[in-house]
């Protein structure tokens, strides 16, 4: 989801929750000031893929030979110089931009059809059968190779797998606005009809890709193709499963849980699955305004740590659409009589807000969520480098203002065979469903702890405002074990990348308007080491406060490696103006060549080693649409100590060391591509050649007006028809697919 500042909110805005929120604002009450419209800029570089291919006769599903990603230090090949690329300029265009010598073309967008008996995509509100359909809001996604012969192969680079998320849809009020005739319903209660089409367009999707000649297209009717929602059935694993905590009138075992929601980052295991984070779940739910008294326990406390006061509105009203417990349990109010919730839904948000594992090879394997990794609003799962006899560590975020950064490390240590398991699920039950879940505390001289969340933390068993039962409740309750260990709140935490060359761990900071010299209240932070910029950046005539630009943090294991409880870290990037301030604000010198603001999406490239950065910005959209860049970085000290000095308004002084990595230049840092219109950049994958990059576009034209739902003159961004991708004027996000002309790597 976009996530403009507070105040030139120009969306529903699903991103940017507090998630010790204060009582249930309904969306339609914090749409504030709409931004004026853009021109519609026509045109573009994305020009429409061939014709979607016809059926592929498949037999090879859960087949296990060579699937893994083989982990090796990435090469330049020996011509090769990375970035020499032309730098792409900022852009208010309603196009993808690219350098000189690359292609973009659009591939797999919302509603596409992945079977042979779904009819192609009107895009004017009338079409159905969304379980059979590309869903909405594509967001991270990760490429699975096949053999020509269509068995799972690792390496395979002409024919594999895109597996991704999709996250929400783009609504104004109550509806998804795009997918129905009119707009939808701006008033409850919903018709089953919309919301059938509105919760199927959430979830999962896997899409079978395959290159003919340069061509690259998706393959309708893919015995591979497959959708995944909030309604299919998924296992609870690890520690919660089985717990009261989980108990519903829909799993009274505790044991599963229905559907995926609300998916944003994602990660890829060592042995070969798809990793999916739950984000912003929470605010899909409702509950009474009576339901504290009718609870009368500690569930009340957790509820409002994770942002459900009673009296909570749901998103989309998705509760008032029939009596059946497909939409019943969108209202986790206490309603039936039992003591343990087995006759109702009030726990039903306890099953969201996991790490959840696919196979994307096998849809006969049942989708797991792992709950050893915690529950908050997760963004992508990123492995350390696998290394024979050591354990794992999976690198985590949970992206709401001032929450945490979090990495869970395996028991089990590696074993090579694994790289190529004969069940890939079992082997992710070996890996995440037993270890340990630690929290990072980062000091002001530039080293950090990561802290252990369990029952034998003496910080946890001695907190009073939630008193934990066991470690279920802990990785159920996961901000509040990390409350009660007093880790570091940061601006944001969104994705976070392993550097194949050295194992250091990159953390996009996206923004927080919360960072202030002058804190008011609990949600409102001063800067410090780790967060040390609290700025104004004005947007026309609107002053934008906070860290509103966002940074990119980096860390370096201690003695242990992934099972390291110490780091060191410092600030690989400072998103900034390339003309604001560079003592205060551009603290990484950034040129025009090179600035950008709310980076989100971050993801080495496992094959050229190229850090790519993606935006979902509402702070210099006044200036540039979202955008993609490509680094090189450095590693963690190679620049230096820095003191900002702020002054409060009492009159006093605040001094804040910082750490600021080396200032890139222009070999080192340089902006590959601009999106459409009102969009986001994220998802990003590549085939293991690194000549074929798959990127996502979510919500272009995202604030277009529900009255303009038919004038297509009056939308945003009409991104990808414009670029001659499928029918109607809608917009749609959209997969886009990356080459370069003469066939060499992505980034050279
Ligand atoms: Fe879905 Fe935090 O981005
Ligand atoms: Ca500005
Ligand atoms: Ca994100």
């Amino acid at each position: 989801m976009n996530k403009p500042n507070d105040l030139v909110r120009t969306s529903i805005d699903a991103d940017d929750i507090e998630s010790h929120a204060s009582p249930s604002e309904h969306f339609n009450t914090i749409l504030a000031a709409r931004m004026s419209r853009r021109n519609m800029l026509r045109g573009g570089a994305v020009t429409a893929a061939t014709a979607i291919m016809g059926s592929m006769g498949l037999s090879a599903c859960g087949g296990s030979d060579n699937v893994a990603p083989v982990v090796t230090p990435p090469t330049p090949a020996p011509t090769e110089k990375l970035l020499a690329f032309s730098a792409v300029p900022k852009s208010l265009a309603d196009q993808v931009s690219v350098p000189a010598g690359y292609t973009a073309t659009a591939i797999y967008a919302l509603g596409d059809s992945l079977r042979a008996a779904t009819p192609a995509y009107k895009n004017d509100g009338t079409d159905t059968d969304f379980d059979n359909r590309a869903g909405d809001h594509h967001d991270g996604m990760e490429y699975f190779g096949l053999s020509a012969a269509g068995a799972p192969l690792a390496s395979g680079a002409e024919r594999g797998l895109l597996a991704m998320n999709h996250e929400a849809t783009t609504d104004e009020k109550l509806a998804s606005h795009f997918l129905h005739v009119n707009g939808g319903t701006t008033s409850l209660p919903r018709p089953a009809a919309e919301v059938d089409k509105e919760v199927a367009v959430h979830g999962l999707s896997v899409v079978e890709v395959k290159k003919t000649g340069t061509t690259w297209a998706t393959v309708n009717d893919s015995a591979f193709n497959r959708r995944v929602t909030p309604l299919t059935d998924i296992e609870i694993s690890g520690p919660v499963r089985g717990n009261a905590l989980v108990v519903t009138k829909y799993s009274p075992t505790g044991t599963k849980t229905r559907g995926t929601l609300n998916n944003c980052g994602t990660g890829k295991s060592p042995w070969g699955t798809y990793l999916s984070g739950e984000e912003n779940w929470a605010n899909y739910f409702t509950r009474s305004a009576t339901d504290d008294a009718a609870r009368g326990d500690k569930s009340v406390v957790a509820l409002k740590r994770y942002g459900r006061n009673q009296g909570a509105t749901s998103r989309h009203g998705w509760e008032t659409a029939g009596t059946d417990d497909k939409y019943a349990r969108w209202d986790i109010s206490k309603k039936g009589t039992s003591t343990d919730g087995s006759d109702d839904y009030r726990n039903d948000m306890n099953g969201m807000g996991y790490i959840v594992e696919m196979d994307a090879y096998d849809k006969t394997k049942v989708i797991r969520k792992r709950t050893a990794l915690g529950r908050y609003a997760h963004e992508s799962a990123a492995f350390s480098v696998p290394a024979v006899g050591q354990q794992l560590a999976v690198y985590m975020g949970d992206d709401s203002r001032n929450e945490y950064i979090y990495k869970f490390v395996s028991n089990a240590t590696w074993l090579a065979a694994d790289a190529n398991p004969t069940d890939r699920m079992a082997t992710g039950d070996k890996y995440l469903d037993s270890g340990k879940l630690y929290v990072a505390k980062l000091a002001a001289d530039g080293t950090g702890q990561w802290i252990e969340l369990s029952m034998s933390n003496a910080q946890i068993q001695a907190y009073t405002a939630y008193k934990f039962a066991d470690l279920a409740d802990i990785m159920v309750n996961t901000r509040l074990a990390a409350d009660a260990v007093g880790a570091t709140k940061m601006d944001r935490p969104e994705w976070c990348s392993v550097n194949p060359a050295n194992g250091e761990i990159y953390y996009t900071l996206t923004n927080n308007s919360n960072r202030t010299v002058n804190p008011t209240g609990s949600s409102q932070l001063a800067p410090d080491s780790a967060n040390p910029r609290a700025y104004t950046d004005m947007k026309g005539t609107t002053a934008q406060n906070g860290n509103p630009n966002g940074h990119i943090i980096r860390f370096k294991e201690g003695t242990g490696a992934a099972a390291a409880t110490s780091f060191t870290w410092d600030v690989y990037l400072f998103g900034a103006e390339s003309g604001a301030d560079s003592s205060k604000i551009n603290l990484s010198s950034l040129t025009a060549d090179q600035d950008f603001s709310s980076p989100d999406g971050l993801a080495f490239s496992q094959y050229t080693g190229i850090c790519w950065i993606q935006t979902d910005d509402g702070a210099y959209t006044d200036v540039t649409n979202c955008m993609m860049l490509a680094a090189i970085p450095g590693k963690v000290g190679d620049g230096a100590k820095s003191t900002l000095n702020y002054t409060t308004t009492a009159g006093g002084t605040l001094a804040v060391d910082t750490f600021i990595g080396k200032k890139p230049t222009a070999d080192t840092l340089k902006r590959f591509l601009v999106g459409p219109a009102g969009s986001e950049i994220t998802g990003i994958t590549e085939t293991p050649d690194g000549k074929t990059m798959f990127i996502n576009i979510q919500h272009p034209g995202e604030n277009t007006s529900l009255a303009n739902i038919n004038d297509p003159t009056k939308y945003t961004s009409q991104w990808p028809s414009n670029a001659g991708y499928g029918a109607g004027k809608r917009p749609r996000s959209a997969t886009i697919v990356i080459t370069k002309n003469d066939g060499g790597r992505i980034g050279s």
